[in-house]
């Protein structure tokens, strides 16, 4: 086999990071967009020692696995990559994926890892999309044999991936919500029409960077975030009342500036065009208030059941002192505080722990304590003689896991009863094999909050051993 070799290949199983994979005597060829049970034509693009890569060109004959994408722009877009695969086989390739972590990175092959909880709503699920205004349009496949002129210099959509300057140009998208692609539609065309020119990636010019929509799944609010490269309050009038005209259902629009080279919607400063420049959601029964900055999970129906699996895990009992590490806006502590008698919350970034501060206050939960610090240098003696060791841990990382200080750390604390949520089940299992003369894995629970990707998250209960 050699660069360029086109294959004819029977597609094994599905692999780390959505690509499917296949072996030809025992060597390892990953064709990403391929699904296990398709025979296709694919070319190879990268050889290496042990495994190819190799792009996909034809289904010769489609496995029982596959569905027809819902949407113009998969196979091109960063945003679903398994939209061609039916719902049932993506939970079960995730299932699947988090007892592998298990297996191979927590050297835990005997965990109980139950069938991943599917989501009611596998389109229009997010609350929270981030499009981006480029330079560099990219053309689909389609849109390149239509023949058609495209104007390239212009394009208001999603990143193909990776490839930070180059922008699809979306007319449609399932993520959201028809009234937010629509939304997006509109804005392209008011932005085209005032001749406002888009963020050129590699010369860093132009004044259009994201349009950042947040909207609510259990309130009537939407949040529009406009990301500028400098504020124009001439501009910013205007397209208030064009927005008021066009699109009534936006209750507050902010201006957020970022000058800077980093392709990021974090800005230097933001100004509030009008409304209150927060929207409310719910999860539970609780009411949350979230800022243009801050972390909110992005399906709010599926958070609730990964919060709920976490209780039911946890036992929760009246007496109970929970710590809830990673705590973000403090929407598991929330959560679970009506049930125990008290819930100390951490988190790195100040803006959350206030938001979580004023979340507490606004529905009247008055048993819960934040405090802001990087949990590698405050989770020490002095913490917990601070706060009294908890008979509940509830960790909730980012995707890099837990220093290798609050592992020994817990490992030391040893509360009684330990539950880890993770977006990564990689880094969880292989937090968890550092803790395995403490605790046993009860079970793991996958929850699916990220539909048509292959993202998942996993939810750990783990049990004291018997000293
Ligand atoms: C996956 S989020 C969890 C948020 C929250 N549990 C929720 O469900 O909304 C992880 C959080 O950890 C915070 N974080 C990252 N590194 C941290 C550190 N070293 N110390 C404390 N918090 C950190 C991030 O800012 C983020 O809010």
């Amino acid at each position: 086999m050699k660069k360029g070799s086109i294959l004819t290949l029977d597609i094994e199983k599905f692999a780390d990071r959505g690509k499917s994979l296949t072996r030809l005597d025992g060597y390892v060829v990953f064709v990403p967009g391929a699904v296990p049970g398709d025979r296709v034509k694919a070319r190879v693009y990268r050889k290496r020692k042990k495994f190819a890569e190799a792009a996909l060109l034809e289904v010769i004959d489609p496995s029982p696995l596959r569905t027809d994408p819902k949407c113009a722009y998969f196979g091109t877009c960063g945003g679903c990559k398994w939209q061609q695969v039916g719902y049932q086989a993506q939970l079960d390739a995730k299932t699947q994926s988090v007892k592998e972590a298990f297996a191979h990175q927590g050297g835990l092959p005997d965990a109980v890892v139950h069938p991943a909880l599917g989501a009611d709503d596998i389109f229009y699920y997010r609350n929270k999309m981030e499009f981006s205004f480029s330079a560099g349009r990219w053309l689909t496949p389609a849109e390149i044999q239509s023949g058609d002129d495209f104007d390239t210099s212009f394009a208001l959509g999603l990143h193909v991936p990776g490839n930070f300057a180059k922008v699809l140009d979306l007319k449609e998208c399932h993520l959201q919500s028809e009234w937010s692609a629509a939304f997006v539609n509109a804005v392209r065309e008011y932005a085209l029409e005032q001749d406002w020119r888009p963020w050129h990636a590699r010369k860093h010019t132009g004044y259009l960077r994201h349009l950042v929509i947040r909207q609510a799944a259990h309130t009537e609010e939407i949040m529009v975030n406009l990301v500028t490269s400098h504020h124009d309050t001439d501009r910013m009038e205007a397209m208030a009342t064009w927005m008021k005209e066009v699109a009534p259902q936006v209750t507050t629009f902010i201006n957020t500036i970022n000058s800077g080279v980093a392709q990021t919607a974090f800005g230097e400063e933001a100004h509030l065009v009008f409304g209150s420049g927060v929207i409310h959601d719910r999860i539970g029964e609780h009411t949350f208030e979230i800022a243009s900055n801050a972390f909110f999970q992005t399906n709010t129906k599926q958070a609730e059941t990964l919060y709920k699996v976490a209780a039911d895990y946890a036992g929760f009992t009246p007496e109970d002192l929970v710590y809830d590490l990673y705590c973000g806006a403090g929407t598991i502590s929330l959560y679970v505080a009506p049930h125990v008698k008290h819930v100390v919350g951490v988190e790195l970034v100040d803006e959350a722990v206030q938001n979580a501060r004023r979340n507490a206050e606004a529905n009247g939960i008055s048993n819960v304590t934040f405090e802001t610090g990087d949990m590698m240098k405050l989770f020490n003696e002095d913490f917990i003689a601070k706060h009294g060791k908890p008979d509940v841990l509830i960790v909730d990382p980012p995707r890099a896991g837990l220093h290798p200080k609050v592992v020994r750390q817990i490992g030391e604390l040893a509360p009684e009863r330990f539950i880890y949520v993770s977006c990564n089940p990689q880094s969880q299992a292989k937090d968890l094999s550092y803790l395995m003369d403490t605790y046993e894995v009860v079970q793991v629970q996958p929850v699916d909050l990220f539909p048509h990707t292959h993202h998942i998250e996993s939810v750990a209960q783990l049990r004291l051993r018997a000293q």
